[in-house]
């Protein structure tokens, strides 16, 4: 006779599948909540959907702007063959159980402001969109992109109180690619070979490693003279600055929106990668209880460790001065 305490296989499948809710496989779903469906913040939601990295919720404070958006781009979704849920919302509800949460909402800069300008009205919306947000995604995995950038990112992470693994800011891998980018046009050789990488504050004194820049493996150094490195560098230090000359309205959102989704697909996806990203120190580089540009490794776990490289004197000088000048920025925020 069957021990009736023990249920047939089909029951037991039955049972499963109530246990579930009645959906047969228990398929997690990724949700990534963008704040800020301006420039960078619907760029971004594009490049996420057309990555299928997950489903992607897109908040502002304009009614109509993030659902006219998330709806043009779920339009958009059967030519582009991406599959992914896409909405858009002014309150922060569909945010609840996000994984990533990519901060864009902030004014951006117009000409002759520097990053700073912004400092006062973004910790206003920075801290707004902190309090919305974090209660109903207390596990997310933070990106702040908001300037000035370092500022906000310690900002959201002493507002949080989260793990330091769990907010990290963008803008080395930005400064990164616009110095790579520059680097390739000055050799004349595919962007694809190069390699470098900008560390310190997302500002004029950002610190482009020169020493550890490579064309196919091989120093920058044997490729370029000395002075045209040089002027890569100042090119480099003043690329967020150049777009906004041209764009005169804005700044840059197309590689800024790339590169948040780099950082995003890293952890999403636990690719370990290793980028140039603003994160909270605690003793690297001689630093401490400060936001800025280090690399880093991306992962499943957020920001699973900070790269201590080996700086030169007048590498580590560049990045301590670059930090103090991030520490300005905190202060004048004045935070209990
Ligand atoms: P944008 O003006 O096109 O978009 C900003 C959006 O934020 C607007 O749609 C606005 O309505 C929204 N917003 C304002 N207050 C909000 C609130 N309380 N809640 C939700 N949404 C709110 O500006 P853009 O070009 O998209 O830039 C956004 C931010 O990103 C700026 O602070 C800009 O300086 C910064 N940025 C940072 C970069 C970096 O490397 N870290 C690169 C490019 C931009
Ligand atoms: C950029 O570097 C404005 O921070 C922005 O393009």
């Amino acid at each position: 006779m069957r021990d009736r305490r023990k249920p047939p296989a089909a029951s037991k499948f039955r049972l499963a599948r109530r246990a579930r809710g009645g959906t047969l496989f228990a398929v997690p779903r990724v949700k990534i909540g963008v704040v800020g469906a301006g420039q960078v913040g619907a760029t971004t939601a594009q490049r996420l959907a057309e990555r299928e990295l997950g489903d992607v919720v897109l908040a502002d404070i304009l009614e109509g702007v993030p659902q006219g958006k998330a709806l043009d781009l779920a339009e958009s979704a059967p030519v582009q063959r991406y599959d992914v849920r896409l909405s858009g919302t002014n309150d922060y509800r569909p945010f609840e159980g996000a994984s990533v949460v990519i901060l864009t909402a902030g004014l951006p800069r117009k000409p002759g402001m520097s990053r700073d300008d912004l400092l006062k009205k973004n910790a206003e919306i920075v801290t707004g969109v902190v309090e919305k947000i974090h209660p109903l995604a207390p596990d997310a995995f933070w990106i702040v992109v908001s300037n000035p950038l370092d500022v906000m990112t310690f900002l959201v992470r002493h507002r949080t109180r989260l793990p330091r693994s769990r907010v990290v800011g963008m803008a080395g891998v930005l400064d990164s690619a616009r110095f790579r980018s520059f680097l390739a046009q000055a050799a004349g050789v595919s962007v694809r070979d190069v390699q470098a990488m900008v560390l310190g504050g997302h500002g004029d004194d950002m610190v482009p490693l020169v020493r550890y820049a490579t064309i196919a493996g091989i120093p920058v150094s044997e490729w370029l003279a000395a002075d045209k490195i040089e002027q890569m560098v100042a090119r480099t230090r003043g690329g967020g600055a150049e777009i906004v000359s041209l764009l005169k309205t804005g700044s840059a959102f197309y590689a800024p929106s790339a590169a948040a989704v780099e950082m995003a697909e890293a952890v999403v996806r636990d690719q370990k990668r290793v980028l140039p990203c603003c994160a909270f120190l605690e003793g690297e580089y001689g630093l401490r209880d400060v936001c800025v540009g280090v690399p880093v490794v991306l992962g499943a776990k957020g920001m699973e460790r900070v790269v201590d490289l080996n700086l030169s004197d007048a590498e580590r000088k560049a990045l301590h001065a670059s930090a103090s000048h991030v520490r300005e920025g905190i202060s004048a925020l004045a935070l209990a």
